[in-house]
């Protein structure tokens, strides 16, 4: 499948996927009820221009995919953002080619950097795991308040500040150089074993943070009030 893909450093040469890329991160967004996430052309143009951002895109010049670098506590934390798959293109390892990509040119052009992300889907959690990610709490991540102000866009954010930013819908995760240094080995944290687990955990985080689970609840009482009781 890899030979049909182009994934590369971006520049200038692929700045005529800029629209299309915001406009697919708008629309995703909304499909998956995060809100919108506020990207410019303008601000993928400069990514692409300072050489920290990986575009994909198909042998014809179909775009396919895109994910960017952004650092943060004076270049002591990077994130890889903003990743977005075409979805013709999806379930096809693209994100996957992607990531690999993007986190290779974060430890090059940051080497002792954390490379961290905030997510709540599981095949980034799964990709992040083969990476050598680890999920964290979020005090091990950036204080910034200039990342924090990122979340700003997504329809959770209330939820995130009334945690005092220690908690909210996304699973945070980390990979951390000096402990793989360390430790000399890849990663602790087996995805395939603890699928289920952040799988349970984000379900529990609905219930907890959104109220999901008890209306569903409340339908049942009222459908089981409309049976006959079978003693009865
Ligand atoms: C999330 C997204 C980037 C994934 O792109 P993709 O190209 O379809 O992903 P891939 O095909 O590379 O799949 C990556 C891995 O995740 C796995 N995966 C996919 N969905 C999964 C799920 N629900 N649970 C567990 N693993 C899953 C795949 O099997 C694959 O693992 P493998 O290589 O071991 O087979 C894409 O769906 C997208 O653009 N979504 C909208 C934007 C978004 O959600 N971005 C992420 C913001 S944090």
């Amino acid at each position: 499948m890899s030979e049909q893909f182009i994934v590369e450093v971006a520049s200038e040469h692929h700045f005529h996927f800029a629209e299309q890329i915001c406009a697919e991160m708008e629309s995703s967004a909304k499909a998956r009820g995060t809100g919108i996430a506020k990207r410019s052309p303008d601000y993928i143009k400069q990514k692409m221009l300072e050489g920290k951002a990986v575009v994909a895109y198909t042998k014809q010049g179909e775009w396919g995919g895109f994910c960017y670098i952004e650092s943060w506590s004076h270049d002591k934390y990077v994130a890889n953002s903003g990743l977005i798959v075409s979805p013709s293109l999806r379930k096809s390892g693209l994100a996957k080619m992607i990531k690999q990509k993007i986190f290779n040119l974060s430890r090059t052009r940051y080497p002792d950097a954390k490379i961290f992300g905030l997510t709540t889907g599981l095949a980034v959690m799964k990709i992040n795991s083969d990476l050598g990610y680890e999920p964290v709490t979020y005090s091990e991540l950036t204080q910034d308040d200039e990342f924090w102000k990122g979340c700003q866009s997504c329809v959770n954010y209330e939820i995130l500040m009334s945690k005092e930013r220690k908690n909210c819908l996304c699973t945070a995760m980390l990979y951390d150089p000096a402990e793989k240094k360390q430790e000399n080995k890849k990663s602790f944290f087996d995805f395939a074993k603890n699928s289920k687990i952040l799988e349970r955990l984000m379900q529990i985080k609905q219930v907890a943070f959104l109220g999901l689970g008890k209306e569903k609840k409340e339908k049942e009482s009222v459908e089981a009030d409309k049976k006959p009781m079978s003693n009865g």
